[in-house]
């Protein structure tokens, strides 16, 4: 849709409101409201053993302690400057050195932690400590108190994934830090995967927040699962085997506002094109391949990161299997019935 032409008379007008703080919305209205989505995310692809000897050098120049979070965010080359991955969301590649704790923190935003690199260090949630390893998803629900250490011996390097862009654009950021550097633990280890995550609960229970209380998603389950399910031979055209992380107490996205998923792709497997309109993060596990976005080929392997944006049509390839993790805000836009895809030439399907 073009503008009117601008005319003498129109331009003077323009300039007249202009002081009062109004605009002429048929001279904007095109770009406003597009015919479908028209994102700055560009399609991109972080390759770890390029990032990480940066993520390591951080290591030497900052402790975990004075950065707060020691990360490098991953930012969009179409978004620079504004730490995010995608329009709506924030993903960078945080280190922990042996010894030492990422002080405790509570925010509004929601955080996950996607483990790429070690195994031992862990996460603290509201009293309870979990232990860490490469695969893993773990949560950190809006405002509960979080630390991170390493007690291992190795560098442990972990993708958060926030909300936050989404939380500032609602202007509805809080953040708050912990007395104490190390939370007190009320809770031993392994007490909520036993009380919420084994198909019971406890008797009279009754969910206190809308992020799944089972924080912590082991890749060794989410594996076997992935694996057994293959053996029925039914492979999804666009996806392959894919499955969402839910939270078991309501069968709803493990988080309010991202949702997560994990999804094997057999040797050889190429999907068919498909589009939806959450931007997506992807880091994958095992194998190799490649994700083909409009004109963009993105070569993956195992602690990659790489972004299909909202809306372009994109297709994977994996040359070996493959096994892909990968989260968006796709909760959001399906409660605010905003959600949309599209499978090859289908028509195009939207949540209501
Ligand atoms: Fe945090």
């Amino acid at each position: 849709m073009e503008a009117p032409k601008r005319t003498p008379e129109r331009t003077a007008y323009y300039k007249e409101i202009d002081g009062q703080n109004l605009a002429p919305l048929w001279e904007v209205l095109g770009a406003l409201v597009t015919r479908e989505p028209k994102t700055p995310t560009l399609p991109a692809i972080w390759k770890y053993k390029q990032v990480r000897p940066q993520v390591m050098r951080a290591g030497q120049l900052i402790t975990a302690k004075e950065a707060e979070r020691r990360v490098l965010v991953l930012e969009n080359p179409g978004l620079r400057g504004q730490s995010c991955i995608t329009h709506s969301l924030y993903a960078g590649l945080q280190l922990i050195l042996p010894g030492e704790v990422a002080p405790s923190h509570r925010h509004a935003a929601s955080a996950l932690r996607f483990i790429i690199e070690g195994k031992g260090a862990y996460t603290s949630v509201d009293g309870e400590k979990t232990i860490m390893g490469e695969g893993d998803f773990v949560i950190t629900p809006p405002w509960t108190f979080h630390d991170h250490g390493n007690e291992s011996d190795r560098p442990m390097v972990w993708m958060d994934g926030l909300d936050v862009p989404l939380v500032n654009f609602l202007d509805t950021s809080f953040m708050e830090t912990h007395p104490q550097e190390m939370q007190p633990l009320t809770r031993p280890v392994g007490d909520a995967p036993a009380r919420y995550g084994q198909g019971v609960v406890p008797l009279g229970y009754v969910p206190t927040q809308k992020s799944s209380p089972v924080f912590n998603y082991p890749y060794a389950r989410t594996r076997e699962a992935l694996d057994a399910m293959s053996k029925s031979g039914e492979w999804d055209a666009c996806h392959g085997l894919k499955v969402q992380y839910i939270n078991p107490v309501s069968g709803d996205y493990a988080m309010p506002t991202m949702a997560t998923f994990m999804q094997l792709l057999p040797k050889g497997f190429k999907t068919s094109p498909y589009r939806s309109t959450d931007g997506m993060v992807y880091s994958p596990v095992e194998g190799r391949g490649r994700t083909v976005v409009g004109d963009t080929v993105l070569e993956w392997e195992p602690r990659d990161v790489f972004v299909v944006p909202s809306w372009m049509q994109h297709h994977h390839e994996a040359d070996e299997e493959a096994v892909l993790f990968s989260f968006s805000d796709r909760p959001v836009q399906q409660k605010l019935a905003l959600w949309r895809e599209q499978r090859g030439n289908e028509p195009v399907v939207r949540s209501h």
